[in-house]
């Protein structure tokens, strides 16, 4: 699942209805304390064989909630014009042919590369595996809550969804069954429990779900292709199974475009322009500075980690293109020259974060404010550049659609 930048926090009080654009929502009132025990890399461990989930951060997977009322109004068939329910319908026969049922099966290479995996590319591999794994299960509970919740106000839509859990269910146990292989499988119920969720209104969700399907695809489809050109650096066999398994994210992507477009008015018009724009540029934002302060994962898999975020960012750009009203100029200088800036800053900051700094601990507060505001200004200035106009159609009556 996607993340943004600009949530706020909300208490365990606050129900869904609660007008705010984002915030942050916490399920169940389980609070368990984990043990100090750590495994040999230094994961702190909640029991023998169970990692403990990471801290979370502004650039972590996220877990999302929606106002489900609202949402059952915009899945409505009453307010879906005939054309695009049928699409829907379309997409249900599809997602019921599971392609990818027997796909998941692990083979007894699993548990021998894992043994062989060491130093340095062994912790950052299982870093990776946990943030994949969080992501994943993530789209499966949002998902399944989602075909909960709508079943009786459209079947179709809510079928849909819970194919969709049932893919996203499948990805997250098939890594999770990879961190085992570590000794360090994470505990996704205690996740589900524990875990902050973000407040998304329901067409923030579209949009965003929508972006992440379609940048996990061009992530697993980009990390598979070069695999096959360099395997000597497949180093675990999880990656031979990214070219059926990114299938399922394209069509999930798919999936929500087809619910956007069943929306016009989330597709059309100076709101709905800065939406896709703003959307488009914190998933790409966060997923290039995520993956510069991982550098060492992608140069493991034989990847240069900007050139493999760019194409993921461009060729993600180029497929939302034809559905968005407006997306980012990824292909001017300027705009990654900004991105590489934002990286630096990012960085120094982090390097304040872990105690690598070279900045003097009494001044690196200040150090820290001013790189904030440093990143800020230079998101801001990334945010103001001149979009591309795009979207598949132009139209000022909803009965001219054409696709
Ligand atoms: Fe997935
Ligand atoms: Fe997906």
């Amino acid at each position: 699942m996607a993340l943004t930048m600009q949530a706020q926090r909300l208490t365990a009080g606050q129900t869904s209805r609660t007008p705010v654009r984002a915030a942050h929502v916490r399920r169940g009132a389980v609070t368990v304390r984990a043990s100090a025990a750590t495994d040999p890399m230094g994961f702190k461990l909640m029991r023998s064989g169970i990692k403990q989930a990471s801290k979370e951060t502004i650039l972590t997977p996220r877990f999302y909630t929606t106002d489900f009322e609202e949402m059952a109004e915009l899945v409505n068939p009453a307010n879906i014009p005939q054309q695009q329910q049928e699409e829907l319908e379309a997409y249900l026969r599809e997602m019921k042919t599971d392609y990818n049922q027997r796909h998941f099966v692990r083979n007894e290479k699993f548990k021998e590369a894992a043994e062989k995996l060491s130093g340095p590319t062994r912790k950052i591999f299982v870093e990776f595996l946990e943030r994949s794994c969080t992501a994943e299960f993530s789209g499966f509970l949002l998902f399944k809550e989602l075909a909960r919740r709508l079943r009786d106000v459209n079947p179709t839509v809510a079928e849909i969804f819970q194919m969709m859990s049932r893919d996203e269910a499948r990805h997250a146990g098939f890594i999770n069954k990879a961190m085992s292989d570590f000794n360090l499988a994470l505990d996704l119920g205690f996740l589900t429990k524990n875990r902050t969720y973000t407040f998304f209104k329901p067409k923030y969700i579209l949009y965003t779900v929508y972006l992440s399907e379609k940048i996990g695809y061009w992530r697993y489809i980009t990390i598979y292709r070069n695999l096959q050109r360099n395997p000597e650096c497949q180093f675990y066999p999880l990656f031979e199974y990214f070219e059926a398994w990114c299938q399922d994210e394209c069509r999930h992507g798919d999936f929500l475009a087809a619910l956007l477009k069943s929306k016009p008015e989330l597709l059309q018009g100076p709101i709905a322009k800065l939406w896709t724009r703003f959307f488009c540029l914190t998933v790409y934002i966060t997923m290039y500075l995520n993956d510069h302060q991982r550098s060492a994962f992608y140069e493991a898999l034989g990847l240069n980690t900007t050139q493999f975020c760019r194409h993921v960012i461009i060729e993600t750009n180029n497929t939302s293109k034809r559905i968005f009203p407006e997306v980012p100029t990824v292909d001017s200088p300027v705009f990654w020259d900004l991105m590489d800036k934002m990286v630096s800053v990012n960085n120094q900051m982090a390097a304040i974060d872990n105690g690598t700094s070279s900045t003097p601990a009494l001044l690196q507060p200040l150090a820290k404010v001013a790189l904030m505001e440093r990143l800020g200004s230079l998101v801001l200035r990334v945010m103001l550049m001149t979009p591309i106009e795009a979207g598949s159609y132009d139209f000022e009556n909803p009965a001219e659609l054409v696709y």
